[in-house]
């Protein structure tokens, strides 16, 4: 993780998605109360969006896709990247605090219980393999959060979206009408997103999953479209038809945390077998 505090304002990367689930509770579970999402936000979550809604550029977003998508940063199995993944500690309670790998194996396991496919369970297990950014030093703003199209208006549906006041965008008008610097309806695929875990991730296992776990990947976080549906004006045929499987997948990604622990080590088998079906010995990252 980043050396810079002021840069990483969770004390765990978990904080956003249960944030997320706070956001979006568990359907037909009866709502406590009303959320009054402006005054009980932790701080420390507002802060975090604060950064990510100021930087989070078009000129920032080329910056990093330059920098990471010629995937030159180095060669390792999927299962090194789990492994690697599960060394990122953060700083809170321990006890409640579950190592990265359960929250991959909890998503892949419910996925499998439902009888899906086994391209969709291994897109579970992997689906947050992009974190790792924050190993090599990326601010968690630039790794994880809700993702956004930049390069036209920030839609309002996006969580906190007045911390977009002060984003350099916002005061140039190119980017700022509904399309911006795209076409309408033009495909997602044409369309820069935020910089995240996410992209990073398809960019890195695209060329071994089908097309439905590739969206799954690309847009989990994309809170905006699969559950605001805020950027239909961007969104060709084949975008409208892969949303269904990104919001069949999110389910999975979002309510399966649990502290139940799962035994590691007997599941290790089966899911080793699965990644050698799809992935080679090494990629490129
Ligand atoms: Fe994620
Ligand atoms: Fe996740």
């Amino acid at each position: 993780m980043s050396p810079d505090s002021s840069q990483n304002p969770l004390t765990d990367l978990d904080h956003w998605e249960e944030d997320l689930k706070a956001r979006y509770p568990v359907p037909d579970k009866p709502h406590e109360q009303f959320r009054d999402y402006e005054h009980t936000t932790r701080p420390s979550v507002r802060e975090f969006y604060r950064l990510n809604h100021e930087q989070q550029c078009v000129d920032f977003v080329r910056s990093k896709r330059d920098e990471f998508l010629p995937l030159q940063k180095t060669r390792m199995g999927v299962w090194e990247a789990i492994e690697l993944l599960n060394t990122l500690v953060d700083d809170s309670d321990p006890d409640i605090d579950l190592p990265q790998i359960e929250h991959l194996m909890q998503t892949a396991e419910a996925i499998r219980a439902d009888g899906h496919p086994r391209w969709f369970v291994l897109t579970g297990l992997i689906h947050d393999l992009g974190k790792i950014l924050c190993l090599w030093g990326e601010p968690q703003w630039a790794v994880v959060g809700d993702t956004f199209p930049v390069g036209c208006a920030f839609s309002d549906k996006i969580v906190l979206s007045q911390f977009f006041a002060n984003n350099p965008d916002s005061q140039r008008p190119e980017y700022q009408s509904e399309l911006g610097i795209y076409e309408e309806h033009c495909g997602l695929d044409n369309v820069l997103m935020s910089w995240g875990h996410d992209e990073y991730l398809y960019y890195v296992t695209k060329d071994y999953l089908p097309l439905e776990g590739q969206y799954m990947i690309r847009y989990h976080s994309f809170y905006p479209e699969h559950r605001e549906r805020a950027y239909g004006h961007l969104m060709n045929e084949q975008d409208r038809e892969m949303f269904e499987w990104v919001r069949k997948f999110n389910p999975y990604d979002l309510y399966t945390k649990s502290t139940n622990r799962l035994d590691i080590d007997k599941l290790r088998p089966y899911y080793q077998e699965l990644v050698a079906e799809f992935f080679p010995a090494e990629i490129a990252w």
